[in-house]
């Protein structure tokens, strides 16, 4: 079967928690959570339960008419998060679109950009979904190329470089909009910002009146520890946009929030969608947020993660000169291994052992494998993925190395046709 991924040979039959089944019985650990949108773990019963119910008494009002459960989501999103609307949507992409023609919009009637001279900036090696808007702001040439023209009104800067974000604030701050940004990017291989970044980009979005939008799709609803990874370094963004876990897997669910003063520049009829804010998605993002409570899954994921790392790094020790870095937080981990002494394995060769040993996890570019498994994950769970990455890296990869023909593996490098940088373009982003 051909298709536009690439995905790890193995077929899901039906999963609960933090376990998954093929079609022949066997089990298998989640190690990537559909990408962190299975924070709850999978088929959790409470979201099961509001789903069904849902189902059978109402499934889609159109948001021509009101139904009686999004206002329940909507003020358990503003109380919970702290903002004073929520703007309902779909996909994570649908989220950042969202967001973007909002902060359009706001640039347009509050800051008086001048008309259609609206500026987005935008990180190096983000990832923000694949609809046109935002794969104009992508610095992978797979996602971009053959789909032009792009559309414009982007601009790019180095993640984590307060710096550089400063210098084209004053260039350009005058036509600058918004800053979208990753709390910690996902796609680009779990890179977490230099302490201090975070604050320092409130700062100067606070100073340059620039709309601070905080991507926490991936990140969010307690995947990081926090309940947003912006808590990290306790700042506000003006924008939060949500996706992914706030359906527990189970749905399509976004939610963009921000106050009235930025929220009420969308005028009726001027944004929507036909699903957005459904009964069935609200019911079920309203579950998801009540496991989220009362499972204790931010404090658990903080807990987790730190156990999981430790792990890691005693991993890392035994192969010091395979390993090159331990990284994450909450349980949104990362393990980077060194391209030479892989070769000529690569992280996907090392994905396949792994499946074989029982634990599903996914490259990020040639040479990182992310570890993000359901929140609910147990000790021991987490405990039998590092011995399976040890016995891997210790029983697996030598054979493979004999077995795997020579061909130049080294990591391709690309200029990005957005920012002009080298890229390792080789980045395996299946989303
Ligand atoms: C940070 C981030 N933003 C947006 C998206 C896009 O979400 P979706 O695939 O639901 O459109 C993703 C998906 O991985 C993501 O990680």
């Amino acid at each position: 079967m051909k298709c536009s991924y690439h995905p790890i040979p193995v077929v899901f039959s039906h999963a609960k928690g933090s376990c998954i089944w093929d079609p022949e019985g066997h089990k298998y650990l989640d190690f990537l959570s559909a990408y962190s949108a299975v924070n709850q773990g999978h088929c959790h019963p409470k979201v099961m339960r509001a789903l069904v119910e849902q189902a059978e008494r109402l499934t889609l009002s159109s948001r021509a008419f009101y139904n009686d459960k999004f206002p329940v989501l909507a003020e358990r999103l503003t109380s919970l998060f702290g903002y004073e609307m929520v703007l309902p949507m779909n996909t994570g992409a649908e989220g950042v679109e969202t967001a973007l023609k909002l902060a359009r919009k706001w640039g347009y009637e509050k800051k008086n950009i001048p008309k259609d001279e609206a500026i987005i900036v935008s990180c190096c090696g983000c990832f923000h979904g694949r609809t046109l808007a935002v794969i104009s702001m992508s610095c992978d040439n797979d996602a971009t190329r053959g789909f032009g023209p792009l559309l414009p009104g982007h601009l790019k800067v180095d993640f984590g470089d307060a710096n550089a974000l400063e210098k084209i604030f004053k260039e350009k701050g005058d036509r600058i909009a918004g800053f979208l940004f990753e709390p910690i990017q996902g796609e680009a291989g779990v890179i977490i910002p230099p302490d201090g970044y975070l604050k320092a980009v409130r700062d100067l979005c606070s100073k340059h009146n620039v709309l601070m939008i905080a991507d926490e799709i991936q990140t969010g609803v307690a995947r990081t520890g926090k309940l947003l990874a912006c808590e990290w370094e306790d700042i506000r963004p003006d924008v939060v946009i949500l996706g992914k876990a706030l359906g527990a897997g189970v749905i399509p669910v976004s939610a963009v929030l921000a106050d009235k003063d930025v929220m009420l520049c969308i005028k009726p009829g001027e944004h929507g969608s036909t699903f957005g804010g459904n009964p069935l998605a609200s019911a079920v993002a309203i579950a998801s947020l009540d496991v989220i409570r009362e499972e204790g899954l931010t404090e658990r994921a903080g807990q987790m993660g730190q156990e999981f790392r430790q792990q890691l790094m005693k991993v890392q020790q035994k192969f010091s000169g395979i390993i090159k870095e331990v990284r994450g937080r909450g349980l949104l981990n990362a393990v980077e291994l060194n391209n030479k002494a892989l070769f000529p394995a690569s992280a996907y060769d090392i994905c396949l052992q792994l499946k074989d040993r029982g634990i599903l996890a996914k490259p990020t570019h040639d040479t990182i494998i992310r570890l993000a498994p359901p929140l609910c994950i147990s000790s021991d769970e987490l405990q039998t993925a590092s011995k399976a990455l040890s016995d891997v890296l210790e029983l697996d990869l030598p054979k493979l190395q004999k077995q795997k023909p020579e061909t130049d593996h080294s990591p391709v490098y690309h200029v990005c046709d957005r920012c002009g940088r080298n890229t390792n373009t080789s980045s395996d982003s299946d989303i």
